[in-house]
């Protein structure tokens, strides 16, 4: 019987991993820049904390949720999405208190259950940030800087930002209203889908991928026509602060974004050139969630983004990134006493934070020198019988064919040879 791995999962091999560090590695130097601290949550939480934030007739909770029900028939999910789960533990953990303002970020696999496409995975990997505490206009623009300057300072420049705002409650519904006059005459041509839609959240029809949908819906009103004064004045400040950041955006009254909590604020980095899943990454401002699932009214806004989409993109722009490590030095021996005399040395070596590969299974020079040049090591330490006698190694600089001999004692001095690359 042979396994294969779940569709829409993925392996990331030892060849594929170092460039995952690079961009995790990135992304937490950027974060904690800005003052925002890790924060790990379960990979399953009880489902109807998704239902409750993302709302029962989003398509990521309808169609997509892995749910399961344990042994003593509890409701659980694998978790969608990450919001929910930092509001979740924001409430339960209490950090209202003291200073109201808190600053999280995370990274960690989530998990839907969708067609899977370039871009597009069952499981994936997602980089975000939450800010909560704060309704003020600056806290949307520095979250939307994080999400920028971590796509920019990759090298990343085919992007677009596109910023809208969905409104508050109130607006909302006067939107929801203008919608469903609009869509009313068309009702019986919507798919199946949308004639939901309509009913419960008519904005989701937007959103509709099916053609004759789209059709319909090419002039529909848009929401920043609905927006109430207070909401507009949101809107504009969050601009300002980021014409003064510096930040390019451009406004798409279109955005609806896929799950239901978002409140003004909603924005998306889109990014052509990877395939039809072409957002990079995508958030805004919630601030009705704390409240709806358990916690006091308070305001928040974040982002997320997914790795494998950032990935494809870094490739579509040829923008290097590490492979797997080269050794700074392989072991050479030849015969079993030297091999006795190298092997603690190699573990001291080793112990010094210093990649050294060593294959006893090669036996004679030759293979071993082969192998070493083959692993494009920076040096090989090679010993014979001649050095055997001496207790020392040659120290060979594999491009310059350039060496030396070492005494293995005192082993600090080939040590710091080898870390000031001597020769
Ligand atoms: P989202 O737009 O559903 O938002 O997902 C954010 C990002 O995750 C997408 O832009 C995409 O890069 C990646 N992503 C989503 N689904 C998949 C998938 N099936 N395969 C690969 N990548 C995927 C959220 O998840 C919100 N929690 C963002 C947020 C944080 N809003 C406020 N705070």
């Amino acid at each position: 019987m042979q396994y294969s791995i779940p569709r829409g999962t993925y392996d990331i091999l030892p060849e594929e991993s170092p460039k995952w560090h690079k961009v995790i590695a990135e992304f937490r130097k950027l974060v904690e820049a800005y003052g925002y601290a890790e924060i790990l949550t379960p990979i399953f939480e009880q489902a109807d904390l998704f239902e409750r934030s993302s709302g029962k007739s989003s398509d990521v909770v309808k169609k997509e949720m892995y749910r399961f029900t344990d042994r003593k028939g509890r409701e659980f999910a694998l978790r969608p999405e990450g919001t929910a789960p930092v509001a979740r533990s924001y409430i339960e953990n209490r950090m209202d208190i003291g200073s109201l303002n808190k600053k999280l970020y995370y990274l960690g696999p989530m998990f839907r259950y969708d067609r899977p496409q370039a871009g597009r995975y069952r499981q994936f990997y997602q980089y975000g940030v939450e800010f909560i505490g704060s309704n003020h206009p600056y806290y949307d623009a520095e979250v939307i800087a994080i999400l920028w300057n971590y796509l920019t300072g990759l090298g990343l420049k085919k992007l677009r930002l596109e910023l809208n705002s969905v409104g508050c409650p109130n607006c909302s519904k006067d939107y929801d209203k203008a919608l469903q006059s609009y869509f009313q005459p068309y009702l019986n041509q919507l798919c199946p889908d949308c004639q939901e839609r309509f009913e419960r959240k008519p904005r989701r029809i937007l959103d509709c991928k099916v053609k004759e949908c789209q059709e319909i819906a090419k002039n529909v009103p848009v929401q920043l026509d609905y927006l109430d004064t207070s909401c507009i004045e949101h809107f504009a400040e969050v601009q300002q602060y980021l014409d003064l950041m510096k930040i390019p955006f451009t406004i798409n009254p279109r955005i609806v974004r896929g799950l239901d909590y978002y409140t003004n604020t909603a924005f998306e980095v889109i990014y052509e050139g990877i395939g039809a899943q072409n957002a990079l990454a995508g958030g805004g401002r919630y601030n009705g969630l704390i409240e709806q699932i358990g916690g006091k009214n308070i305001p928040a806004v974040g982002f997320a983004g997914g790795f494998e989409r950032l990935l494809l993109a870094l490739e579509e722009e040829a923008i290097a990134l590490p492979g797997h490590p080269v050794p700074e030095v392989f072991i050479i021996t030849i015969g079993s006493e030297a091999q006795k005399i190298i092997i603690p040395y190699l573990n001291i070596i080793r112990g010094k934070g210093i990649y050294a590969e060593y294959e006893p299974d090669r036996a004679s020079l030759k293979a071993q020198l082969k192998a070493a040049n083959n692993s494009k090591a920076f040096y090989a330490l090679i010993m014979g019988e001649e050095e055997v006698k001496q207790k020392s190694a040659i120290l060979k600089n594999l491009e310059s064919g350039e060496q030396k001999l070492y005494s293995l004692e005192p082993i600090s001095h080939l040590i710091k040879a080898i870390q000031n690359k001597e020769i």
